[in-house]
């Protein structure tokens, strides 16, 4: 079976003032067609170069190492950029953080949107679009700037403009993150909702660890550029098996407050400058002893999750944190 998206062994580099800072060291992840997956982690861990590079959307200053990233079977980074620019018109959607930066401030929000469906057959009419992310009022909101919508107003135009093509991966880079806690859980339903329908796969990048077990089928954890626990959404985060995962789940607030950071274990994040001798975690993990200083862990399979930690085995599924519920 070959996955809607493939990410394998990805390493990407940005230019720093101690040397190039590694924010994806070798990153794996698969979405498969019509699944929703969450990818969480702390800030820092490479959530956002990872959901970028689906569609090498990476900045400028990013250096791709080593790794290949396919959508539904063909490799992005080979590409050139007319071909690219078909496949992320044909196949991805993105939704960002803050939606009005990613608005045109000049033009009208009908005709953003009539721009966005341009040649498509299934372009329609602009107001249905703007229906289908539970909008009233549309025909003012059509002729409304971005600077005169709210926060909640603007994402859901974003997701009308990402979901007007019925993209096979729509890939939503902390889209709530701006929005106040009851409109969140809105514009999620609305995002969900319209993926359900239209069959399209979800890469949702996260802090929300208790939203992820319920909406979404996967979870794919980061830590320090790699993904080190990745398996059923709610099970996972239930009973983690890595380290980290559990400081995560743990630390885990009912409610995360707007623009809220986690800080799940004492200590930083990385900012990794070439390859770690061990397990990146290893500086931070109550269990690390000589191998995690000096071995990279490579995945291990168990209970139907793959965990990057030497010591997976011994902690199994280890802790119960929240409760294992789904939708
Ligand atoms: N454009 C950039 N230039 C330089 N460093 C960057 C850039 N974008 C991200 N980084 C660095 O890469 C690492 C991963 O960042 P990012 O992918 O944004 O993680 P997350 O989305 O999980 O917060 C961090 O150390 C961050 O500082
Ligand atoms: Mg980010």
């Amino acid at each position: 079976m070959s996955a809607l998206l493939d990410v394998r062994g990805l390493v990407v580099e940005y230019p720093g003032a101690g040397g190039a800072v590694r924010a994806l060291d070798g990153a794996d992840l698969t979405v498969a067609e019509g699944e929703t997956v969450g990818l969480v982690g702390e800030s820092g861990s490479g959530k956002s170069t990872l959901g970028a590079a689906a569609g090498r959307l990476l900045s400028r200053a990013a250096r791709v190492r080593a790794g290949s990233v396919s959508v539904a079977g063909e490799s992005l980074l080979e590409m050139g950029s007319r071909e690219i620019r078909r496949v992320r018109r044909e196949r991805l959607g993105f939704v960002f953080q803050d939606p009005i930066s990613h608005l045109d401030p000049t033009m009208r929000v009908g005709a953003q949107l009539r721009r966005a469906v341009a040649g498509r057959t299934k372009g329609g009419d602009i107001a249905a679009h703007l229906e289908r992310v539970r909008l009233d009022d549309v025909r003012r909101i059509a002729r409304a700037y971005p600077h005169e919508l709210s926060g909640g107003m603007a994402q859901r135009v974003a997701i009308a403009m990402a979901m007007a093509a019925r993209p096979r991966l729509l890939v939503a880079d902390e889209p709530t993150a701006a929005l106040d806690s009851q409109v969140r859980e809105d514009v999620l339903d609305v995002v969900f909702g319209l993926a359900a329908e239209a069959g399209t796969g979800i890469l949702w990048l996260s802090h929300d660890l208790p939203a992820v077990a319920r909406r979404c089928d996967r979870v794919a954890v980061m830590y320090g550029g790699r993904v080190v626990e990745d398996g059923p959404a709610a099970e996972v985060l239930a009973r983690p098996s890595h380290p980290y995962t559990a400081a995560l789940a743990r630390s885990a607030p009912g409610k995360a407050e707007r623009g809220e950071r986690l800080e799940p274990v004492p200590g930083r994040p990385p900012v990794l400058v070439g390859e770690p001798a061990g397990c990146a975690f290893a500086p931070r993990c109550p269990m690390a002893d000589d191998r995690c200083a000096g071995e990279r862990p490579v995945p291990v399979r168990i209970e139907g999750r793959d965990v990057l930690c030497h010591r997976a085995e011994e902690t199994g599924a280890a802790v119960e944190i929240v409760p294992a519920v789904k939708r």
